[in-house]
């Protein structure tokens, strides 16, 4: 049987962020990376879906390139709250210019990773351009035979808990979002980060997944509408496309 091509996923390791409850970033990563790189099979990609870097500084994207380069793998990234998109963009050669959105698109083989740039600078909410939406639209259009993965920092789907969902994609973006991703059928899933923790949903019927972060996970309460952060798991997500099908599945891991 074939072997299906593996895109490992890892999200929010805020490199450069002091310890929050007993966790520093930098030795979660590496343990996250360690697991990644001790899996059975070789992953064939790795993509990092934002808050890389806390303060968006030149060391911290190198870091992130020395941690998460020992996988081994080709490593595709895209800007969360927290990062800095003209630092993002020279640290790791991505296309376009300065601080306009980071989106893109690229070809990993019998996958297709499209990145749509979710951040409003300054702001913890998501949110879209209408001129992103138009390139997401051409973008697609343009490969409609290819799986193909969406990627954003903040995930479109709505958790429940006001805190997050304020902090999240707004609704008029997200039916922004999934009218275009209607028109494509090639859209396998949408992928994000920013939760800190493993939500699911759906848009225009395709499943929408958010990674663990490397770093710590939230602990939602759904009645004081407060997220608090705690620190035994982390995980990534593995990605598996065989014959036109996609798996999303998620590690976690305890800890150490
Ligand atoms: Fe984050
Ligand atoms: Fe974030």
């Amino acid at each position: 049987m074939s072997r299906p091509f593996l895109l490992a996923q890892i999200s929010d390791p805020h490199l450069g962020e002091p310890p929050i409850v007993g966790v520093k970033p930098k030795k979660a990563l590496r343990e996250v990376v360690a697991a990644i790189a001790a899996l059975p099979n070789q992953v064939d990609a790795v993509l990092v879906s934002g808050d890389l870097a806390e303060h968006g500084a030149a060391a911290e994207y190198e870091l992130a390139a020395e941690l998460i380069g020992a996988i081994g793998a080709p490593i595709h990234v895209l800007p969360g709250n927290h990062d800095d998109r003209t630092t993002m963009r020279a640290a790791f050669g991505l296309p376009g210019t300065g601080d306009a959105p980071l989106d893109y698109a690229v070809d990993l083989g019998p996958l297709r990773l499209t990145i749509v740039d979710s951040t409003i600078p300054g702001k913890v909410r998501g949110g879209f351009e209408a001129a992103q939406l138009e390139w997401l639209d051409a973008e697609l259009a343009g490969a409609p035979e290819q799986p193909t993965v969406v990627a954003t920092h903040q995930p479109p789907l709505v958790t429940g808990i006001a805190e997050w969902d304020e902090f999240n994609l707004p609704a008029a973006d997200r039916g922004a979002l999934a009218r275009v991703i209607e028109r494509h059928p090639q859209v396998r899933a949408i992928v994000g980060g920013h939760l800190h923790r493993v939500a699911a949903s759906s848009l225009a019927g395709r499943p929408v997944v958010a990674a663990p972060s490397t770093f710590v996970q939230a602990r939602p309460n759904f009645e004081t509408e407060k997220v608090k952060l705690r620190d035994r798991f982390r995980g990534f997500v593995l990605h598996a496309l065989r014959d036109g099908e996609l798996s999303t599945q998620v590690e976690i891991l305890t800890a150490t």
